[in-house]
C-alpha cells in the first residue's frame, strides 16, 4: 500500500507540510510495510487548467510543459492520498488549486475513484472550514472515500507544532491508515 502526502504551500517547510509529513510518520510508525511518499508542491510549477476540454478524448491533460505529469503519476499509484493546504482567504491556496484544476483530466475516466483521502487545511485564525469544503469538493466528485480531515491553527511556519489538537488528529487519521494496509 502506498501513501503520498501533497502540500500545497510554497513554504515546504511550512505548517501544512509538517502536518502532512507528522501523518506520514504516524502512518510509518503504525505499520511500517506501508510505503509513503511526499510532494511538495513548492517544488513544481502547476500551470492552470486552460479549459480545453481535450482531456475528455485524449484522458490525460495535454498540457506537456510544466509539473503536473510527475504529481499526476503520484496520485495515480497511491492508494491513500494526503492533501494538505494552507487557508489562502479562506480557502485553499492558489498552487493546489490548480492542482486540483488539473485533476479533470482523471475525471472523465474516474481514474480516482476508490481511493482513500485524509484533508488538511492550516489557518491563522479563520476559513480552515470553507477550505476543507473546497477540498471535500475535490474528494467527493472524484468518488474518494474519506478517512478524515484535520484543521490547523498556525500563523508563522513552524506554529503548527503547538496546536496539539490537530497533532492528535493526525495520529487519529494516520491510525485509520495503518489498519488498511
Ligand atoms: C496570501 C495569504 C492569505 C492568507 N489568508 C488567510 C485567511 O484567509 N485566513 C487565515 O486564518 N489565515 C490566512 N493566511 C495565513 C496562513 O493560512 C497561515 O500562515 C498558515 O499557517 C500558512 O501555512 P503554511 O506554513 O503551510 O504555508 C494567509 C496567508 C497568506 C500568505
Amino acid at each position: 500500500m502506498k501513501v503520498l502526502g501533497i502540500s500545497g504551500s510554497m513554504r515546504r517547510k511550512g505548517n501544512t507540510a509538517i502536518l502532512v509529513q507528522k501523518v506520514l510518520e504516524e502512518v510509518v510508525k503504525g505499520n511500517d510495510s506501508i510505503e509513503t511518499e511526499f510532494i511538495s508542491l513548492a517544488d513544481y510549477e502547476i500551470g492552470p487548467c486552460i479549459g480545453c476540454d481535450k482531456c475528455k478524448e485524449e484522458k490525460e491533460c495535454v498540457i506537456a510543459t510544466d509539473g503536473w505529469n510527475r504529481i499526476a503519476e503520484a496520485m495515480l499509484d497511491c492508494d491513500v492520498l494526503v492533501v494538505g493546504t494552507p487557508v489562502y482567504y479562506y480557502d485553499v491556496c492558489g498552487q493546489l488549486k490548480n492542482c486540483i484544476d488539473r485533476t479533470y483530466s482523471m475525471y472523465h475516466d474516474r481514474k480516482l475513484a476508490g481511493k482513500y483521502v485524509v484533508t488538511i487545511a492550516v489557518h491563522g485564525t479563520k476559513g480552515a472550514d470553507r477550505a476543507l469544503e473546497t477540498l471535500e469538493g475535490f474528494a467527493n466528485t472524484h468518488e474518494f472515500s474519506y478517512l478524515g480531515e484535520i484543521e490547523g491553527q498556525a500563523a508563522e511556519a513552524g506554529e503548527i507544532l503547538n496546536d496539539a489538537k490537530a497533532l492528535k488528529e493526525a495520529q487519529k487519521v494516520a491510525k485509520r491508515i495503518a489498519e488498511l494496509g
